[in-house]
């Protein structure tokens, strides 16, 4: 019987610990306690007309909804507006966004909201008119885990906006105004992993702005208008694997530019204005297995730039300016092109049918990789070779077609197969276009021709080489000259451009 009340007692005084520490909990959260929620509206189930706010939940019942989409309306609402306190009616909140209807409707993040909803996860603001996040602006939340700020004017960034989250695995910033990345920033936020700051005005990243981001694996920095990139920019992202740099004003890659990123398996550089890529412009890029320049004005790509990225197996350079890629560029990754999904994508340069290609012959027979076999087979080059005016038989010189490279029969041999194989070429939109550009400037009695690269027999492709120009004493072809004069030419405009950053850079 003792025994019994003893339990009971204890039972009762559990109860009652376990009670007031809630009534703690709920003083310290909202305040005031009497009448817990009803002097609050339900913000899933205004009935107020002219309410500013919105809200549609799944659930309408007072603290049940778990998902609120807002809409703020007209005239907007100010950061002090009791209405604010609303939000109390709907405690479970994990999900919630904010739809703002009209210019200034909502000029500020609403902190006052975030503090309090300690379930939320994930906080999505879109078409508000926020010119700048203050420091501290996300209240140092335990819960959040994802933030979505697209299309808000976002201009300015303080230090310490994203600060204290530790939680927190998305941003994205897609689609504001901002123009600079500060230090300090992005602060304290330990399991930050993806990061979208496309579509905005970025031209200068400071020196270590992605300093404390250390678990970030994928940065988009596209569509905005980064000139220059160097290695102090990326400090910190040691484990970064995707980086998207697409759509910016990059016009060379200097050394070291991506170092930091010990990690990076994939970078997108494409649609910029790229002519000159450093010979270790992406010294330290050990892990990176893809790589997307197309739609640059590459002319060039030195011998050692791919040294060190010595996994590669995905490496898009279409249209661009190429006139030939030679093997010694990518003999460290070749092996990689011949295995299953490997992708090598030349299209829409100005390749020359010459023999530095013929590598390509070899690997198209080699490799495993069905999207680089049909990438190579409609591969065309340009040759400037004119047609000849006799008639040969193309088995007989075939036969005879020593690799002595300027004989006039050789020549003229290759030159009947190209007039044979025009009937077959294949329409490539982008290229005929560039092809078209090109072939306005040239004096009228010149004419281009272009096949497909596997169409011409690997020997039979012939070598410019400086070896057979100078041997013999004939004076040079027009394939000869043009060889020459264009590799120079773009040789030295390339480091010119180079100079002329490092010194605007000094200065
Ligand atoms: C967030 O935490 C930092 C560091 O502890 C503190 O300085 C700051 O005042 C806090 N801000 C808010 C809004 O809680
Ligand atoms: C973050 O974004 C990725 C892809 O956009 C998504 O798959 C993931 O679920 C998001 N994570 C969180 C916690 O929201
Ligand atoms: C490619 O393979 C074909 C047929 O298998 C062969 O005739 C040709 O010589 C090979 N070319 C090269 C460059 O290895
Ligand atoms: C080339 O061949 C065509 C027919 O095959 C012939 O009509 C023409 O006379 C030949 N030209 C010369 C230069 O032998």
């Amino acid at each position: 019987m003792e025994y019994k009340l003893l339990i009971l007692i204890i039972a009762f005084a559990t109860v009652k610990i376990n009670l007031t520490e809630s009534r703690q909990n709920d003083k310290r959260r909202w305040k005031s306690d009497k009448s817990l929620y009803s002097h609050y509206v339900n913000i899933c189930d205004i009935q107020d007309r002219i309410s500013k706010v919105h809200c549609y939940c799944e659930n309408i019942k007072i603290k049940t909804a778990t998902k609120a989409d807002c809409w703020v309306f007209n005239g907007g609402i100010a950061e002090d507006d009791p209405f604010w306190s609303n939000f109390y009616s709907q405690p479970m909140i994990e999900k919630l966004s904010f739809n703002v209807r009209a210019d200034g409707g909502l000029t500020y993040i609403p902190a006052k909201i975030i503090v309090r909803l300690e379930r939320l996860l994930i906080l999505n603001i879109q078409y508000a008119n926020i010119y700048s996040i203050p420091s501290f602006a996300f209240t140092n939340s335990t819960s959040l885990r994802e933030i979505m700020l697209p299309k808000n004017k976002i201009v300015k960034l303080d230090k310490m906006s994203f600060a204290h989250l530790i939680m927190l695995s998305n941003v994205s910033l897609i689609d504001n105004q901002i123009s600079e990345l500060q230090r300090d920033v992005f602060y304290d936020l330990p399991n930050l992993q993806r990061l979208f700051l496309s579509k905005n005005k970025i031209e200068v990243l400071h020196d270590g702005c992605f300093k404390h981001l250390n678990n970030l694996i994928k940065l988009d920095l596209s569509s905005n208008v980064l000139a220059v990139i160097v290695r102090e920019n990326f400090q910190g992202l040691s484990n970064l694997i995707s980086l998207d740099m697409r759509n910016n004003k990059l016009m060379m890659i200097g050394d070291l530019a991506f170092t930091e990123l010990w990690s990076l398996q994939e970078l997108y550089l494409d649609s910029n204005e790229i002519e000159f890529i450093s010979e270790r412009g992406f010294g330290g890029l050990t892990q990176l297995r893809k790589l997307s320049i197309a739609d640059n004005n590459l002319g060039v790509i030195d011998n050692n730039v791919f040294g060190d990225v010595k996994k590669l197996n995905v490496l898009d350079l279409r249209n661009n300016e190429l006139e030939t890629l030679k093997e010694e560029v990518v003999q460290n990754v070749i092996e990689n092109f011949k295995t299953n999904y490997a992708l090598i994508a030349l299209a829409g340069n100005k390749l020359n049918c010459d023999c530095s290609l013929s590598w390509l012959h070899k690997l198209s027979n080699e490799t495993r990789s069905r999207r680089v076999k049909t990438a190579l087979a409609r591969l065309s080059c340009i040759s400037d070779i004119k047609l000849p005016n006799t008639n040969y038989s193309k088995a007989e010189k075939m036969m005879d077609s020593s690799h002595t490279l300027n004989s006039m029969a050789y020549k003229k041999t290759f030159e009947k197969m190209y007039e044979d194989g025009e009937g077959n070429i294949e329409d490539d939109p982008v290229y005929e276009d560039t092809l078209q550009d090109q072939e306005s400037e040239l004096p009228s009695n010149k004419i281009e021709y272009r096949r497909k690269l596997l169409h011409i027999p690997a020997e039979m492709l012939p070598c410019p080489s400086k070896y057979s120009f100078e041997a013999s004493f004939s004076p040079p072809t027009q394939d000869e000259v043009k060889y020459y004069k264009s590799s120079s030419s773009k040789v030295v405009t390339a480091s010119l451009s180079y100079m002329m950053i490092i010194l605007f850079n000094m200065t």
